[in-house]
């Protein structure tokens, strides 16, 4: 037998333990080694029952998500996979007891569902999670867990894959008991009690499957709660296809349903999107320089100077982790007004459940407001968030540089300030680093970590650790202007403006990229965010802009206006009080008025044109960030863009969109706007080369990644 899986007795109860570390994923060898011990146990007349189990910390935790990506490129075989596996287990002879404790999830929960009975540990979880790959569950898992669970509850768990805890799923039907205390033994004498006696198979369960009238209302409101939640998302309406065809089929016709609606899932450019995001998250993670074995500096309290906008979630955020914080201010009522922000925060996550009334207490408790920097000396690693002005800040670093311990990492929350500029007013660059939070930063995952030219190893690996124990997702960037997200955003918001000084309107511009499955348009997210700050930093960099290249106006007319976005209730669009935005059309005749003045031809532009404008933006400038070693890969834009800017995950980010599309494409149609639209729009030289070589990013990336 297969080494990962073993095969014992304690008296005529057989045990199949598991032992595939760490999570027992269903990797090759698994399945083959649990269908001999069912063979095995099958024969053997001293057997009555049989107990499965996982060894170490989990049951199953999964599928192994490498063989999905092997399937798709022809390296493995998409044949009937567990499915026989799961029959020979549910019409094994004696019945078979499955015993979850950690996480059975996916073809775990799976293969849970073939067993005759489940009992779980309190703690244990269950879930069908591959809905956020792309895919619904490919081994009769829609077919099983309606039969267990009903429709309602498959269809919910197939649709948001969101696990359940044991209690939820004794409730459900899922398992049948929960054991208390060690649970291999308490699994071996819940098998010796129900030996001998009939042994229920969930296929032929059919009593919680429900009649068409029942269920027609349950289908349509699932749908449409995916096409407004999970919009553009094809796997959540497959899941639901499947389970629909549990309930209207035999189990044989409706597992062949599900079989053909898992493969056009795994095929799907959203599945490999996603499998790609998958993997990017924990690739960008790695720093090629840096290995994992480097020291870190240990982060048990911090301080947070500026209580804005910024600084207080940032306060949050370390609070949230468990970790002391300073909020420094140099202003007393902006402290109070940060303070304030953060309780009123904290409150309406009470308010929706989200956290406990304690829970809260205690991170409030976490949170010392103070005026001064007495108390600096005791912090491990300071994060500056004041007005966004250079000599302000250098100020700020130098007054840091007096107070804090030695050791002690400074970091910027600056998100265009040069932080090598900003390191040089301290004798101690190399533990000044940037810390870029998106706004909100209790909310956003997305930290960019800016390396300077002098930031250490010890800092930078220090960043990317705590970025996790902060519930974040570090990316590691480059210093230059913008840095990754910023400096890419520039000219996706200066094409949406050009689009509509050309004659799109501001409502078009928006719609087409939120169709695309951006979580909001360019000009609203401009609104939202402020249009005086772009403003101000256009004014800053006029000076290096070289002349007789177009330049965007609208947006600066607007801030002569007055008109700000939301903040000042008015922006690209006008918002009421509670800041829901409707068309102004006072913008519209002036943008036409001012398009008319500066001599730009107005026409027709199409809601593709306007995509393809914005995003290929994106891509090009991605490409020469990419080539001048900004980003350490490919894959970091995608995290960057997909956890900060609101791309959609099911187009993998802006990089391997384009690589979906077709590197040749992308550049060609950079080169046809680069000759109709000017020097803005020359094609980056990485691009060129990949798309003249037949390559992708993707395969720069692997080949990065070969070369360590
Ligand atoms: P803000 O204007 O809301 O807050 C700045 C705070 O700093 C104010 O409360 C001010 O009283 C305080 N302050 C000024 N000088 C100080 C000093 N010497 N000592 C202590 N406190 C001082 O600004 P916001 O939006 O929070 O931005 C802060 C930083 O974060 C800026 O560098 C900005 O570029 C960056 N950032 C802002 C984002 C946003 O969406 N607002 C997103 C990412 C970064």
């Amino acid at each position: 037998m297969s080494d990962l899986i073993q095969l014992t007795k304690d008296g005529d109860i057989a045990i199949i333990t598991i032992n595939n570390p760490p999570v027992n994923a269903i990797s090759p060898g698994v399945p083959e080694g649990i269908s001999e011990a069912i063979d095995q146990i099958s024969k053997d007349a001293s057997v009555s029952a049989a107990v499965v189990i996982g060894g170490g910390r989990t049951f199953i935790a999964g599928a192994d998500i490498k063989e999905f990506t092997k399937m798709t490129s022809g390296k493995a075989k998409t044949g009937p996979g567990l499915l026989s596996l799961l029959l020979k287990i549910e019409n094994c002879s004696k019945p078979v007891v499955m015993a979850i404790h950690g996480t059975a999830f996916g073809g775990g929960l799976e293969v849970a569902m073939s067993g005759h009975y489940r009992v779980a540990a309190p703690g244990a979880q269950v879930g069908q999670p591959e809905v956020k790959l792309g895919l619904i569950p490919g081994a009769a898992g829609t077919q099983r867990l309606p039969r267990l669970a009903g429709v309602d509850k498959a269809v919910e768990m197939c649709t948001d894959g969101n696990p359940v805890k044991a209690p939820d799923a004794l409730k459900a039907g899922i398992v049948d008991q929960l054991i208390e205390g060690d649970l291999l033994k308490g699994a071996v004498a819940f098998a010796r009690e129900i030996a001998g006696k009939p042994a229920p198979r969930t296929r032929e369960r059919n009593q919680k499957l429900g009649t068409p009238e029942q269920n027609a209302p349950i289908f349509a409101a699932a749908r449409e709660n995916v096409r407004r939640k999970q919009r553009n998302l094809i796997a959540p309406l497959a899941a639901i296809d499947a389970i629909e065809a549990a309930s209207t089929l035999p189990f044989e016709e409706g597992c062949q349903v599900e079989a053909k609606l898992f493969i056009d899932c795994l095929y799907s450019d959203q599945s490999k999107a996603l499998i790609h995001v998958f993997f990017g998250e924990r690739e960008v993670a790695k720093v090629p320089d840096i290995p994992k074995e480097t020291s870190t500096i240990p982060v048990n309290s911090a301080a947070v100077v500026g209580a804005g906008t910024m600084g207080s979630g940032i306060a949050m955020v370390f609070a949230n982790a468990g970790i002391p914080v300073l909020l420094k201010d140099a202003d007393r009522t902006a402290l109070d007004r940060g303070l304030t922000n953060i309780r009123k925060n904290y409150a309406a996550s009470v308010h929706r459940g989200r956290y406990a009334q304690q829970a809260v207490d205690e991170r409030l408790a976490l949170i010392k407001p103070t005026l001064t920097y007495d108390d600096f000396t005791q912090a491990d690693m300071v994060i500056e968030a004041v007005f966004e002005g250079l000599a302000l800040k250098k100020e700020v670093f130098g007054e840091l540089d007096r107070v804090c311990k030695s050791g002690a990492i400074l970091a910027s929350n600056t998100s265009t300030l040069n932080i090598d500029e900003i390191a040089s007013s301290t004798s101690r660059p190399a533990s000044v680093i940037g810390t870029h939070f998106f706004s909100p930063a209790n909310v956003m995952r997305l930290l960019e970590i800016v390396r300077g030219k002098a930031s250490s190893k010890e800092v930078v690996a220090t960043c990317m650790q705590l970025s996790k124990r902060l519930g974040k997702i570090g990316v590691l960037v480059g210093n230059c202007r913008g840095f990754v997200g910023n400096r890419m955003f520039h000219p996706y918001v200066r094409e949406a403006v050009f689009l509509v000084e050309e004659g799109a309107s501001i409502e078009a511009v928006d719609q087409a990229l939120y169709n695309f499955g951006m979580a909001m348009g360019p000009l609203a997210t401009n609104d939202l965010a402020g249009l005086d700050v772009g403003w101000r930093i256009r004014k800053e960099y006029r000076h290096l802009e070289k002349p007789g290249i177009r330049q965007a106006f609208a947006a600066d007319h607007l801030c002569e206006m007055g008109r700000f976005g939301q903040k000042t209730g008015a922006g690209w669009y006008k918002y009421d009080e509670n800041r829901k935005p409707s068309p102004d059309p006072e913008v519209a005749a002036l943008t036409k008025k001012w398009s008319a003045e500066a001599g730009i031809p107005q026409r027709q532009i199409s809601a593709e044109e306007i995509v393809d404008r914005c995003i290929y933006a994106l891509v090009n400038e991605g490409a020469r960030i990419v080539e001048e070693g900004y980003a350490l890969r490919a894959v970091d834009i995608d995290i960057t863009y997909i956890n900060g800017y609101g791309f959609p995950a099911y187009r993998g980010g802006p990089m391997w969109y384009a690589d979906t599309v077709g590197l040749k494409k992308a550049y060609d149609h950079i080169s046809e706007f680069h000759r109709t639209h000017g020097e803005l729009w020359e094609p980056a030289p990485l691009l060129k080369r990949l798309a003249a070589e037949g390559r992708t990013f993707a395969d720069l990336d692997k080949q990065k990644v070969a070369a360590g």
